[in-house]
């Protein structure tokens, strides 16, 4: 049986989304987010090296590294085998869900109504990713669309950043919270790490509060 996205994430509760415009980029990204506290990443099938970054940032040892932005059944085949230990997908698709089974790999499929709450409740899903979050209505959104389905967590992503994290980490429902905010493609391009360590460290001591 599949190990779900949970104990994947193992208490992980901040998801760094990263798009990378440079398979270069990788070692020092990994190097400055674990240095930073992070323990936990998706990589985004955004860019044209997303294979060999995830390859990279999970042979980096510190992260758990999952794949985002995956579309089709064949970029879940291509992001397992570039090592990622978990799926995300921005839509609800049930041949990605399948493949994933398949594949044994947790899958985190995104929705933004009810009924695509109740198809990844069908599919046997605990998880799903509300996105985009904010642009939904963020937490009076989350808070609704979660009433209806007590047993199901989420996944906040799309426009959160830090003055928002600790409101959806104080909700129940809430597993973890992502967002690009700590590491973004302009961080990346002018090699800003050491801004996104700064960002990733204030991200993690905000986590770190909620858990008190
Ligand atoms: C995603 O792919 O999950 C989102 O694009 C991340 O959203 P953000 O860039 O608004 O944090």
């Amino acid at each position: 049986m599949t190990a779900g996205f949970d104990s994947m994430l193992n208490g992980c509760r901040l998801l760094a989304v990263l798009t990378v415009p440079s398979t270069a980029m990788a070692g020092p990204l990994a190097d400055a987010l674990a240095a930073g506290g992070a323990r936990c990443a998706e990589v985004t099938f955004r860019t044209p090296g997303a294979e060999r970054v995830l390859k990279e940032m999970a042979a980096h040892g510190g992260l758990v590294v999952g794949a985002g932005t995956v579309l089709t059944s064949e970029q879940v085949e291509r992001a397992v085998a570039a090592g990622a230990r978990f799926v995300v997908s921005p839509g609800f698709d049930e041949g990605v869900v399948a493949k994933c089974r398949e594949l044994g790999v947790p899958v985190v499929p995104g929705i933004a109504t009810a009924t695509e709450l109740m198809r990844a409740l069908r599919a046997g899903l605990d998880t799903v990713k509300l996105f985009p979050a904010e642009a939904l209505g963020g937490l009076r959104t989350l808070r609704a669309l979660a009433a209806p389905f007590p047993g199901m967590r989420f996944v906040p992503t799309g426009g959160i950043d830090a003055s928002r994290l600790a409101a959806y980490l104080a909700d129940p429902a809430v597993l973890a919270v992502g967002g690009s905010w700590m590491a973004t493609s302009a961080h990346l391009e002018r090699g800003d790490y050491k801004d996104i360590r700064r960002l990733t460290v204030e991200a993690v001591e905000a986590v770190e509060r909620s858990m008190t």
